[in-house]
């Protein structure tokens, strides 16, 4: 059986590969290799208290360097076979090379075909909130998503209570799709999320019944 061809615009292995994918006024989207392993472990390290209570459990290794050399790697490869694509933010005005991570965007469970949908997660340094740097770094993943890759449609789900996350994703477009109970396992409890979605704008209308 041959591989079906993508219905995309582009595939992603044909993009250029360079650490940084995207860049904004004040951040780098950055998909870097092992070497930034340290700057990643740092970033879960010092906002494990800010990001825990809105993510599933991690592995028992999470907070070790040989998780994180591997995982960057794992991640560059994911995005060349077109399963998802996991960015790390780094501020501007830094070398790259030495750049702290402050947080992160990924699209996840690429589905293609009929659908081209994917999964949208972020997270950002307790530090460098409040400051519009999400919606910032958001405004330049999604149109790349949907243009570069090919994407029709993004969902990004929330807890109800998770006001911040509700207000980045309504800033972007993002409308709300449903509520759907038990969602999703965290610390140890089934947990009920708010379903969003945004779809592509060149998206046609829905036909007239
Ligand atoms: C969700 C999260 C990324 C949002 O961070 P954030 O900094 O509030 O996000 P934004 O980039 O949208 O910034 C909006 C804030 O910046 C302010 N702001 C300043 N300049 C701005 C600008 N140019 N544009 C937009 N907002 C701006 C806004 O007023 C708002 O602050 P406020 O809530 O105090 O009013 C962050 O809270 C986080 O990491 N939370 C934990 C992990 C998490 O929840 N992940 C998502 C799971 S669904």
């Amino acid at each position: 059986m041959s591989r079906p061809p993508r219905l995309g615009p582009q595939s992603p292995s044909s993009l250029p590969f360079s650490p940084t994918l995207l860049e904004t006024a004040r951040v780098r989207l950055c998909l870097p290799g092992a070497d930034a392993g340290l700057r990643a472990l740092t970033y879960v390290k010092d906002n494990r208290e800010h990001l825990g209570p809105f993510e599933p459990e991690r592995p028992p290794d999470f907070y070790t360097l040989d998780y994180w050399k591997l995982r960057l790697e794992l991640d560059r490869e994911d995005f060349v076979e077109d399963r998802a694509l996991r960015l790390m933010l780094m501020p501007r005005g830094v070398a790259p090379a030495l750049a702290p991570v402050i947080g992160s965007v990924s699209f996840t469970q690429f589905r293609r075909g009929p659908l081209q949908m994917c999964e949208l997660g972020y997270g950002l340094d307790h530090r460098w909130q409040g400051q519009g740097i999400m919606t910032e770094a958001l405004q330049a993943a999604i149109p790349f998503v949907f243009e570069r890759l090919g994407f029709h449609r993004i969902h990004a789900n929330h807890l109800p209570e998770n006001r911040r996350s509700a207000a980045t994703l309504r800033r972007l477009g993002f409308s709300v799709e449903g509520y759907a109970r038990d969602f999703l396992r965290i610390g140890g409890q089934w947990r009920d999320h708010v379903l969003t979605a945004l779809v592509a704008p060149d998206a046609k209308p829905h036909p007239p019944r």
